[in-house]
């Protein structure tokens, strides 16, 4: 039996474990942390959020805690999980913890904070590290810009009166699922000429299956069965939220023939398309849940119970002991 400290510790363990960045630059991120925080002033070291040390995600938090020494037993878990979901959590009665993928509360506030992921994730196709942070940068402070107004914590206010834990893992379970999908795709490169192959392979995927029942499958935003892939990034699935679109004639440039992402707004997809690449739409709602499900069997293995709601398609990849 794990406590809410011991799960949360372990969700940012398998975020680090599958961060597209590699483990040294996460290192050096964590080690940065405490070097900032040295160097503020008394007055603004209480404003510095200290899990910083430890997680390199923020978007990823404890965003309620009921008790620091209850074993969970029982929790929700959502791609949306909020007021909706807790309340449901509180009719379905002995639910010790609510599982958020999509943020709420301070993971909400500081979701801008993670895209600089993207960063390195994009220097490690081939796009020039100066020109990854720099496009990037003007679009992180558009995302910050936009989370202002937010009334990111009345979720939270939920949880707290009714007194039940609350997580958020984004980026954790997003690194997941792209490391994931990175690793199915390398494995079958030689299988993967045409673009159909890449959808052929998303297709032996459960979650997939599900969704293409549901009518929203994988789908070809840009090109057909029959382009050539060329050489294949899964790009679009981590990083918090879009990146800049500028970074299409990058990555372009840069030889990528095929991008995997989780969805795409249309500004995104015309300029995609301007420069060429394939563009392969996994899904959204059923990528985040290839994510969560990867970290969820972990918990379950664990002994926490998961029922899954706010639109997760929980596939579990493991047997379970007897
Ligand atoms: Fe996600
Ligand atoms: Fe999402």
């Amino acid at each position: 039996m794990m406590t809410l400290q011991q799960l949360y510790a372990l969700a940012v363990q398998l975020g680090i474990q599958a961060d597209p960045r590699g483990l040294a630059s996460v290192k050096r991120q964590l080690k940065q942390a405490r070097i900032d925080y040295n160097k503020l002033s008394a007055q603004e070291k209480p404003y510095f959020d200290q899990e910083y040390f430890t997680n390199p995600y923020s978007d990823s938090r404890i965003l309620y805690s009921s008790s620091d020494t209850k074993p969970i037993k029982r929790a929700i878990a959502g791609i949306d999980c909020s007021e909706s979901e807790l309340l449901l959590a509180d009719r379905l009665g002995k639910v010790d913890l609510a599982i958020t993928h999509h943020p709420e509360g301070i993971a909400l506030a500081d979701l801008h904070s993670v895209m600089d992921v993207q960063v390195e994730m994009l220097s490690r196709v081939g796009v020039p590290i100066h020109i990854a942070e720099s496009l990037l940068a003007q679009r992180i402070a558009e995302v910050n810009r936009g989370l202002q107004p937010i009334n990111d914590h009345k979720t939270v206010d939920v949880a707290r009166l009714l007194n039940i834990s609350y997580m958020a893992t984004h980026t954790i379970t997003d690194n997941m699922v792209t490391t994931f999908i990175d690793e199915l795709v390398k494995k079958n490169q030689k299988k993967l000429y045409y673009v159909g192959d890449v959808m052929d392979l998303l297709m032996t995927i459960p979650e997939y299956q599900i969704a293409k029942k549901l009518k929203s499958g994988p789908s070809i935003f840009i090109g057909h069965g029959k382009r050539r892939a060329g050489r294949i990034a899964v790009t679009e699935m981590t990083g918090g939220t879009n990146g800049a679109k500028e970074m299409f004639e990058r990555l372009s440039n840069a030889g990528i023939g095929t991008v995997i992402g989780m969805h795409m707004r249309e500004e995104y997809r015309k300029e995609a398309e301007k420069h060429h690449i394939n563009v392969v739409i996994a899904g959204h709602v059923s990528s985040d849940s290839v994510g969560m499900n990867l970290m969820l069997d972990q918990f379950e293995q664990r002994g926490v119970e998961i029922i899954p709601l706010g639109g997760l398609i929980r596939v579990k990849r493991f047997k379970a002991k007897r």
